[in-house]
């Protein structure tokens, strides 16, 4: 049998898991849900859960992937016998490919801006005409199906090419670059008159605004941004050697994906002040808010606007195929190594499942923005079905796991390298309770709060 691949390097672990974490979530969806919570306080509480709730699940994930040494399907069934197992094991399958194929069509929203900024049309068209461009546009039927099937054609060529040869390389090129084009994205943000609100909305918190919502959103929030609740931290965490330090890698992969959401806030929320958009105007924010501030910037600083239109739409992409390669692989692991498929032909088919599925998306802002489900379009009841219900079952699945039925001389050996950690040895009594107590507990608040 062919021997399985791993990642090259502790580098290049955090890369790939980084890479599988900084993604729309973090420039797309952190940015809006922070404008609908009001602002900082909602960055605390989101913090606060990741420390606390998500990177315990994240470890949890990582010990279970690593030691299966297998897809996340086949690693969950080694922990449940029977036909349960094999199909709570196909749902942390089904759930990112269920996200990748809606994922992709925001993607291809970005790929067709980045075309706009480099056809300089946001610099030539005047800001008041810019108004409702952003639902005119995902209202029209080719052009963003086809740049969903661009993006994911994309996708699936990257994964294609393998484990190293493919996501570990173009995480590791990706990652510094997304660093470098946020920073830079951010200078040029903060440069723009009547910054400092938006520094403001994100420095100083407010928890007059703080409701129940908010924290569903935070907790929401933070198992989407680190990518949990799905087979994906499974499956990365299985091409981890042994001699890796997993709690290091998570504590790193966490820092990043903070790190990268604020920095993003700070790309745009000045820019939504600046442009006098309202903050909680939804997920349009930044296809609304970035064109107009490109366009009137742009009749006093053509150049700078135009470069500032090019990175920023450049990094939407860039995060945003890290992460949709992170989604696609774990379909790729199940099959190649259930159905004895190459990763070739899983990529293609895959292509195929994920494509129809996300042109149902795509299409769901024109043509059928008739068909409703539960109150919403049918990309609407993608997204929510996936973040309310989807991640929130893997992840209780994933914690029930790790802190009930995997022995905790398993766990302890996974995260402690058999003991020759010591600082490790040390945090596990701690993180095996925030594992085994906290984690479900705080899961199951949200499912009730969700139900309720
Ligand atoms: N963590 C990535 C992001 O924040 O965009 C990818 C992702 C994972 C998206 C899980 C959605 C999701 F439900």
């Amino acid at each position: 049998m062919k021997k399985r691949e791993n990642f090259g390097s502790r580098a290049a672990v955090i890369m790939a898991m980084a890479g599988s974490a900084i993604g729309l979530g973090n420039i797309w969806r952190f940015p809006y849900l922070t404008g609908q919570n009001g602002g900082a306080a909602f960055i605390l509480i989101y913090i606060a859960f990741t420390l606390l709730l998500s990177l315990p699940i994240f470890l949890a994930e990582s010990a279970i992937g690593r030691q299966s040494g297998t897809n996340s399907r086949s690693a969950i069934a080694a922990l449940i016998p029977g036909q349960a197992g094999r199909g709570l094991g196909l749902l942390t399958v089904i759930t990112p490919l269920w996200i990748v194929s809606y994922y992709s069509v925001v993607g291809g929203w970005s790929l067709d801006y980045l075309v706009q900024a480099c056809r300089f049309t946001f610099i030539h068209t005047p800001p008041e005409q810019l108004t409702g461009s952003f639902e005119a546009f995902i209202g029209r039927t080719w052009v963003p199906m086809i740049c969903h099937l661009c993006f994911l054609l994309v996708t699936v060529v990257i994964v294609a090419f393998g484990v190293k040869g493919g996501i570990e390389k173009f995480s590791k090129f990706c990652i510094p670059v997304l660093f470098l084009l946020v920073v830079l994205i951010t200078v040029y943000s903060l440069s723009l008159p009547g910054a400092s609100k938006g520094v403001e909305y994100l420095v100083k918190p407010d928890f007059s605004k703080v409701t129940g919502h908010t924290f569903i959103d935070a907790l929401g929030q933070s198992f989407y941004s680190l990518s949990l609740g799905m087979g994906i931290i499974i499956t990365y965490s299985s091409y981890v050697s042994k001699e890796e330090n997993l709690m290091v890698a998570g504590v790193g992969t966490s820092v990043c994906d903070l790190l990268f959401a604020y920095l993003a806030g700070f790309a745009i929320m000045p820019a939504v002040f600046a442009a006098g958009i309202a903050p909680g105007s939804g997920p349009g924010l930044i296809f609304d808010t970035l064109p107009f501030i490109f366009s009137e910037m742009g009749q006093q600083l053509p150049v700078v606007s135009s470069i500032a239109a090019i990175l920023f739409f450049l990094t939407i992409l860039f995060a945003a195929l890290t992460s949709s390669v992170s989604l696609i692989e774990v379909g790729v692991a199940f099959l190649t190594e259930t159905r004895k498929i190459s990763r070739r032909k899983a990529c293609f088919w895959l292509f195929l499942l994920c494509g129809a599925l996300g042109t149902l998306a795509s299409l769901s802002f024109g043509p059928l923005s008739e068909v409703q489900l539960f109150g919403g379009n049918l990309f609407d009841f993608a997204d929510s079905f996936a973040s309310n219900v989807l991640l929130v079952a893997g992840g209780f699945l994933v914690v029930i796991l790790a802190g009930w039925i995997m022995p905790r001389e398993t766990l302890f050996a996974e995260l402690t390298n058999n003991g020759t950690k010591q600082l490790n040895v040390k945090l596990f009594p701690f993180v095996y309770f925030l594992i085994r107590f906290v984690a479900p507990l705080g899961i199951a608040a949200m499912i009730i709060s969700l139900v309720l």
